[in-house]
């Protein structure tokens, strides 16, 4: 049965505020709170590394929820638990084989995520279903906030839930970019567990009724 996750990405928080933007998410109805760790190679921009995560565990009641965009996730990946990751996501085709990554992830206890851009079919994930917590779709290319949702992302939607609910899975579904109040309940209604939202959520006004209103 898929659920209703609400994971709004820090990237688009007030820096300069990132107590603030923690408390704001702990008294929402947001599941968890998205870390969205670029490095400068994998994709254009650099955003943040494990001392900001360290505040941010500290300040945040939620679980985090990592996406890494980076190369050779594997040197990493073991560091991002340690600093209080309870999932940690990497992208597909990042990597040569992301079978020992997520074991790694697996053996220091936090759940696993694979994730794919929107350039990579979604085929590609299907082999790796049956030992991963979690398929990010990414619905705007890894690298910047405030992108456009790409709409192909519902056709990969669609064929993922089949294939999920075929194999009788429990993976969660993930979508992340450009998720506002008006494509979350299609997104939601089209078999996604867990949205990921940044600017819809950071830039409204009120930031907890903007949550709220994507879960209806
Ligand atoms: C993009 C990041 C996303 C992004 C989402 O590289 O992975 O998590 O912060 O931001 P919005 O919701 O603004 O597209
Ligand atoms: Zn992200």
């Amino acid at each position: 049965m898929p659920q209703k996750i609400i994971s709004p990405s820090l990237l688009a928080a007030n820096f300069g505020k990132l107590d603030e933007a923690c408390q704001i998410i702990n008294n929402s109805e947001a599941e968890w709170l998205h870390i969205d760790v670029m490095d400068g190679v994998f994709v254009p921009n650099i955003s943040f590394g494990f001392p900001v995560m360290e505040a941010v565990r500290k300040a945040s009641t939620k679980p985090l929820d990592v996406h890494l965009m980076i190369v050779h996730p594997e040197k990493y990946v073991e560091r991002f638990v340690d600093a209080g990751a309870f999932s940690v996501g990497f992208h597909l085709e990042a990597v040569e084989d992301p079978r020992p990554i997520l074991k790694l992830i697996r053996d220091k206890g936090a759940k696993t995520c694979l994730t794919i851009n929107p350039d990579i079919p979604v085929e590609l994930l299907y082999p790796y279903l049956e030992e991963i917590d979690m398929a990010l779709l990414m619905s705007v290319f890894a690298g910047y906030g405030g992108q456009k949702f790409i709409p192909e992302t519902y056709q990969k939607l669609d064929a993922l839930r089949n294939e999920i609910d075929k194999r009788n899975l429990s993976t969660l579904i993930q979508i992340d970019g450009g998720v506002n109040t008006a494509n979350a309940p299609e997104l939601f209604k089209r078999g996604a567990d867990s949205l990921v939202a940044g600017s819809a959520v950071f830039s409204a006004e009120d930031p907890i009724k903007t949550i709220k209103m994507m879960k209806e």
